[in-house]
């Protein structure tokens, strides 16, 4: 009998770099991602895809079958709503739904965990948890906040009159991969010196000779923080404001902004009923992410643009 695994993809409100050290994320996943549509039979596993679909993907499902190790054959075809390359994830959607199309069975930390695995192997960036985790355990209208440390994962509602608007700076995501790897080294050697960031103050941080090391650790600690004051935030203001001090905290301190989300930030921020603006996942391009009054954006230009809604996560149905 053949049927469909879908995951989703997942925007982050806030919580950017954190979670590779430990700390605390906020991302929530959406309705938009992938599906795989499985027919089992014979020893083999196949997959193919529509064009919509990246043209490396075929890397990631054999990872993922590489750790799963699945005892079934079968053929998957993969299909996307998820934009490619910007920042939604696309890449921990297409591992956490091919998992489940070759049977993967445990929970939704277990699948989460054999997808960041499979990522490491496919991608060779050494990514945390967020992606996977949000694909894996979204629950539709909320948010969820992880602690990266326990792995709890609890779910914020989200405001009834608040829109997600994920927007495309234009500028495809480059270095991304060095550049990770380098921010997660300089954030370790940080924690060499001081202990673990999300335990450790800013005092601590002002302990720390290199001045780019000092800084890097100084984003960590000042974005732990924030990720526990949105998920209280009294209002949508206070949420805002929130974003706001994130984004410029990733430019300034742990500088994976560029001059195009720079722009687009400034243009984004004083949109009226626009509360908060920031990049949402790794940054070095790709998009920002704002929290907005219902239909603050809909006229805004930009080259590409989603209305996000919070979502349930992975599923396989019939
Ligand atoms: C990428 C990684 C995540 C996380 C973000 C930055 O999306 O896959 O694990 O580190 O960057 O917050």
């Amino acid at each position: 009998m053949s049927f469909r695994a879908w995951a989703p993809g997942r925007v982050n409100l806030i919580g950017e770099h954190t979670d590779y050290t430990g700390g605390y994320v906020m991302p929530m996943a959406i309705q938009l991602g992938t599906t795989v549509s499985f027919e089992p039979g014979g020893s083999s596993l196949e997959f193919t895809s529509d064009a919509d679909v990246d043209a490396g993907w075929t890397r990631y499902a054999d990872a993922v079958v590489d750790v799963v190790r699945p005892t079934v054959g079968g053929r998957g075809r993969v299909t996307t709503t998820l934009p490619i390359g910007a920042g939604l994830s696309s890449s921990a959607a297409l591992e956490v739904a091919v998992a489940l199309a070759v049977g993967f069975e445990g929970s939704p930390l277990e699948l989460a965990t054999a997808c960041q695995e499979a990522e490491h192997r496919a991608s060779g960036v050494p990514c945390g948890i967020m992606d996977q985790l949000a694909a894996a355990a979204g629950v539709s209208g909320h948010a969820l906040l992880i602690d990266c440390s326990s792995l709890a994962v609890t779910p914020v509602p989200l405001p009834k009159d608040v829109e997600v608007v994920v927007v495309h700076s234009g500028q495809a995501r480059t270095l991304a991969g060095s550049a990770y790897a380098e921010r997660r080294a300089q954030c370790e050697q940080a924690a060499a010196i001081v202990g673990p960031l999300r335990d450790a103050s800013l005092a601590d941080v002002e302990r720390i000779a290199d001045p780019v090391v000092r800084a890097r650790a100084r984003h960590v600690v000042t974005e732990n923080a924030r990720v526990l004051s949105f998920a209280q935030a009294e209002n949508i203001s206070a949420a805002g404001e929130l974003m706001i001090e994130s984004h410029t905290s990733l430019r300034d301190d742990f500088e994976v902004s560029t001059p195009a989300l720079n722009d687009l930030f400034a243009r984004l921020r004083h949109v009226r009923d626009v509360f908060g603006v920031r990049i949402t996942g790794a940054g070095f391009g790709g998009c920002l992410v704002a929290l907005c009054r219902p239909g603050a954006l809909d006229r805004f230009d930009a080259p590409a643009k989603w209305r996000v809604e919070p979502s349930d996560g992975a599923y396989v149905e019939s």
